[in-house]
């Protein structure tokens, strides 16, 4: 029996060879761009204006992708905020069209006329769908990374996009935790390699430059090591392995010229890293010298209150806020409540400068005060032909052999009856893994479709799909060879989708026993987003 496992392939959407690795984009320090003063410019700004440049929000117009819906204003409110100069920029947006027009708003409307700044989660791929970033850290290929994120980058960025809200480099060791998908794994080392070239790969050599998207770390810090694997629990850890385990990839993230890092949901020892003034100020801006802008994840700052760390929103305002977190994320809590805690002296005005001028240099060094309509006025492009080479060279190179017994393992294209079964046998589902939000046009090429397309004479290839025993069965008895397709469905990792139990599902297990006890040869293709423990007739 063989085994290969395939953690959430990108899609194969046809069969042009590998090209030749490109070059890798050089780590050169991003240039300052621009002669605005940003000095010259906070200057002239109001408290409420400068806490506009701290606030960022999802476009009421496409709700909020990949998140949970929360508290909203109106469109028309939210258009009425970017002309007063009240939001700093917008994330998971609404389409190129959608960015142009409020773009154009800030810039011609609002009396300062600072640009917005459009984030997203581009976290394997944008249009093109690369292979998951733990599937492609099992390929050992820190260049392969750096050029996955590259045209992701280049992607992104010509529909408008600057930032990326990736990539997440926290350690993960419990494959309970759903979101070890969205990483590189366990091991510090490679940790630590993979964040640089993804940081490399984002952001190319200037931030300025056309196809260059801000990269940010995530999630600061030790999310990973949630208590039982269940997202957004308790981590307490000692500083030891916090320094040892936790904390290199980001601190080789910020040594590659990470523009941005995000905050963790998660407390560490009873203090949330939102509002941990010892990992931001301390760790990140101290001994990593780090003087780039710290964004809140997703309404963290609000869940101070939850935390039970803040009584009320203005605490968790204030505490986030002077802890070292400068963008408020969604929850709108620092443009409802800053103002007032600058007005009673609770914050200092010179804090509220400092991140402020840490948002406008980061603006300044994205370009965008020079070429705020970059991205935003060219053709809205859905599928990038030039890109697939390499989506296919990157599903080859992030499959995982674990065995190959009897060398089974490469079928021969014209030689065996095969006989196709399992739950992920057919069809475009489950092929391009959690957090892609802004997939092409193309659909992905189902194992099924993929195969029949590529052998001499389709009809030896038999496809059972689904869970149907029986039929798997009698098509394996008929076959000279079986493959058995299965493995986790799509929505079964990502955020929020932690598991207690990590093998494959019962049925599926069963499934397989049944199919072995055929006897014959098999091929055991497991599609995942996290290490699977094996056991029976698939490991076996
Ligand atoms: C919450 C997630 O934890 C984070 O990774 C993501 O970037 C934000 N939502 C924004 O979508």
């Amino acid at each position: 029996m063989t085994a290969a496992s395939m953690p959430a392939p990108a899609a194969l959407p046809s069969v042009e060879p590998a090209p030749a690795p490109a070059p890798a984009p050089a780590p050169t320090p991003t240039p300052t761009t621009t002669p605005i003063d940003v000095d010259a410019l906070l200057a002239r700004m109001t408290v409420e204006e400068k806490v506009g440049q701290l606030s960022l929000f999802a476009p009421v117009a496409a709700g909020t992708p990949g998140n949970p819906a929360t508290r909203q204003r109106s469109d028309t409110e939210q258009r009425d905020d970017v002309r007063a100069g009240r939001i700093t920029g917008f994330f998971n947006g609404q389409g190129l069209a959608g960015k142009r027009d409020l773009q154009r708003l800030a810039v011609q409307s609002s009396r300062l006329g600072i640009p917005l700044v459009f984030a997203a989660d581009v976290i394997h791929g944008f249009r093109t769908v690369f292979p998951v970033p733990l599937g492609e850290a099992a390929s050992w290929d820190t260049a392969l990374a750096e050029r996955t994120a590259r045209a992701a980058a280049v992607e992104a960025g010509a529909d408008g996009f600057r930032w990326t809200f990736a990539p997440m480099v926290d350690i993960a060791r419990d494959a309970r935790w759903g979101r070890g998908v969205e990483g590189a794994g366990e091991d510090v080392l490679l940790g630590r390699r993979f964040a640089a070239a993804r940081v490399r790969g984002f952001q190319g050599p200037s931030l300025a430059a056309p196809g260059a998207l801000a990269a940010t770390l995530k999630h600061f810090a030790a999310y990973g090591a949630a208590e039982g694997g269940l997202d957004y629990n308790t981590v307490d850890l000692s500083e030891r392995t916090l320094r040892d385990v936790y904390l290199p990839p980001f601190e080789a993230g910020v040594a590659a010229g990470a523009a941005s890092v995000m905050t963790a949901f998660n407390e560490i020892s009873g203090v949330p890293s939102t509002a941990n003034p010892w990992l931001l100020q301390t760790v990140l801006q101290g001994e990593w010298r780090f003087d780039g802008v710290v964004v809140g994840d997703y309404t963290a700052d609000l869940e101070l209150v939850a935390h039970g760390v803040a009584a009320d929103e203005v605490e968790a305002t204030r505490l986030a806020f002077l802890a070292g977190t400068d963008i408020s994320l969604q929850s709108g809590l620092y443009r409802d409540h800053l103002p007032g805690l600058v007005a009673s002296g609770a914050v200092p005005m010179a804090r509220l400068d400092d991140a402020v001028r840490r948002v406008l240099r980061f603006k300044r060094r994205l370009g965008l005060f020079d070429d705020p309509m970059r991205g935003l006025d060219g053709p809205d492009r859905t599928d990038w032909p030039e890109h697939r080479a390499l989506a296919r060279d990157a599903a080859v190179r992030s499959l995982v052999l674990l065995k190959n017994d009897g060398g089974l393992l490469p079928l021969a294209k014209d030689g065996p009856r095969i006989a196709l079964v399992g739950p992920f046998a057919e069809g475009p589902g489950d092929l391009h893994g959690p957090w892609t939000l802004f997939p092409g046009s193309r659909p992905p090429v189902g194992l099924a479709e993929g195969l029949r397309a590529a052998l001499p004479d389709p009809s030896r290839l038999t496809v059972v799909p689904g869970l149907r025993t029986a039929a798997a069965v009698a098509a394996a008895r008929d076959a000279d060879i079986v493959v058995l397709a299965l493995g986790e469905r799509e929505a079964d990792s990502g955020e929020a989708r932690s598991r207690t139990h990590v093998g494959l599902s019962p049925v599926q297990q069963a499934f397989a026993e049944r199919v072995a006890a055929t006897g014959k040869p098999m091929v055991v293709l497991l599609r995942t987003g996290r290490a699977l423990a094996l056991q029976g007739a698939v490991r076996d």
